[in-house]
């Protein structure tokens, strides 16, 4: 009777960690996806062995109902004890697999800082209706983004900085609805921004710097309510600052440094939300607006190397606070002001202008 019970027991336990287990398809999948990379130091995947590829498997976990892989989490950079022990960051090499497009349920899809993964962006990933993280920053992936991301409605972070990723910013991107988090930094990518580009509604971060991206600043953008931090700077952005973005109710960082934009500083971003400004190295020209007055708080203004001319406006000392602010590189005339911000700021934030004078430059 005994006995009886123990094999009862044993295929009762048997029979819960097959349920619980990984489908052999998802468990095959992953092995695919394993092949196609080479970590030569580490052996991050040496876990990854045996039929339950829910337990157990390093940076591998399931839906605790369906029992389907949910995340893939692959840091190369990471606090974890793996690389403290091996005193180093991770390096791997090699592709992603198309075949992790048959993870059906992957919501979180994160294999960043591993820096030499090349290949392109399985074109397929598109089909993962449940990925909501897709994270593959630091690597050495080329190719375009997927032409129908805009199918991944429950994607809330896209972050692909730091990789080889050239081509156009397809329209469809605007159509990623749950969208936060948007990381396209260093990367080769051209063409406009797309015109449409103020539908992404959820969005708080765009960060798009260091690419080659042309054309004008889409108006649009001004529309996303909760954009908190806008970051285009070292592209090829041209035309004038559209005047609403002074105007957004939580924008904080405007940075459009190095870029050809044109035409003069709108006034509405001198008293905005806006308190980490930069415009240096752009064409912009005409006077810096008399317009800043008790709600303006700037922790950095940065306007170098532009064609600014005219006199410092007076009401920059009626501002709230002035940090860090630099002026010099433009066609400025006139006295400099005595009174606070002007008090503690360096002679490198007034020289190369065209006849500025006073302290901490020579006396008028
Ligand atoms: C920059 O944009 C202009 C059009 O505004 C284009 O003619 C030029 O080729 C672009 N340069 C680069 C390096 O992409
Ligand atoms: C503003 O941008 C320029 C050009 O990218 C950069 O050199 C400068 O350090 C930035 N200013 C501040 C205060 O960060």
């Amino acid at each position: 009777m005994h006995r009886f019970c123990n094999i009862i027991l044993a295929l009762l336990f048997a029979v819960i960690s097959a349920v619980t287990s990984c489908p052999p398809s998802d468990r095959a999948a992953l092995l695919a996806f394993k092949a196609a990379l080479h970590e030569p130091h580490l052996g991050i995947f040496d876990s990854w062995k045996g039929t339950d590829c829910c337990h157990n498997w390093h940076g591998v976990s399931c839906d605790a109902e369906s029992h389907r892989v949910a995340d893939i989490n692959l840091r190369g950079e990471s606090q974890d004890p793996i690389f403290q022990r091996a005193h180093t960051t991770g390096f791997m090499t090699g592709f992603i697999s198309p075949r992790i497009c048959k993870l059906a349920r992957l919501s979180g899809l994160t294999i960043a800082d591993w820096k030499g993964i090349s290949g392109e962006i399985p074109k397929c990933i598109t089909t993962l209706s449940f990925l909501r993280i897709l994270d593959l920053v630091g690597n050495k992936i080329s190719g375009e983004i997927p032409a129908d991301i805009g199918k991944l409605q429950r994607l809330t972070v896209l972050n692909i900085a730091d990789n080889q990723i050239s081509g156009r910013i397809p329209a469809s991107l605007t159509s990623l609805s749950s969208l936060m988090h948007l990381d396209l930094r260093n990367n080769k990518i051209s063409g406009p921004l797309p015109r449409k580009f103020g539908q992404l509604r959820m969005l708080s971060r765009a960060l798009l710097s260091g690419n080659k991206i042309s054309g004008p600043i889409p108006e649009s953008i001004s529309r996303i309510y909760r954009l908190a931090d806008l970051d285009l700077s070292t592209n090829n952005l041209s035309g004038a600052i559209p005047l609403s973005l002074g105007k957004m109710a939580v924008l904080t960082t405007l940075n459009l440094d190095c870029n050809k934009i044109s035409g003069t500083i709108p006034t509405t971003l001198l008293t905005s939300s806006v308190t980490n400004l930069n415009l240096s190295q752009n064409v912009l020209e005409g006077k810096i607006p008399d317009a800043f007055g008790s709600r303006s708080y700037f922790t950095v203004i940065d306007l170098a190397y532009n064609k600014l001319s005219g006199p410092i406006p007076k009401t920059l000392t009626t501002a709230a606070y002035i940090g860090h602010l630099d002026l010099s590189y433009n066609h400025l005339c006139g006295r400099i002001p005595t009174e606070s911000p002007f008090d503690h700021l360096e002679a490198s934030s007034f020289t190369h202008n065209d006849c500025l004078c006073g302290k901490p430059l020579k006396a008028c």
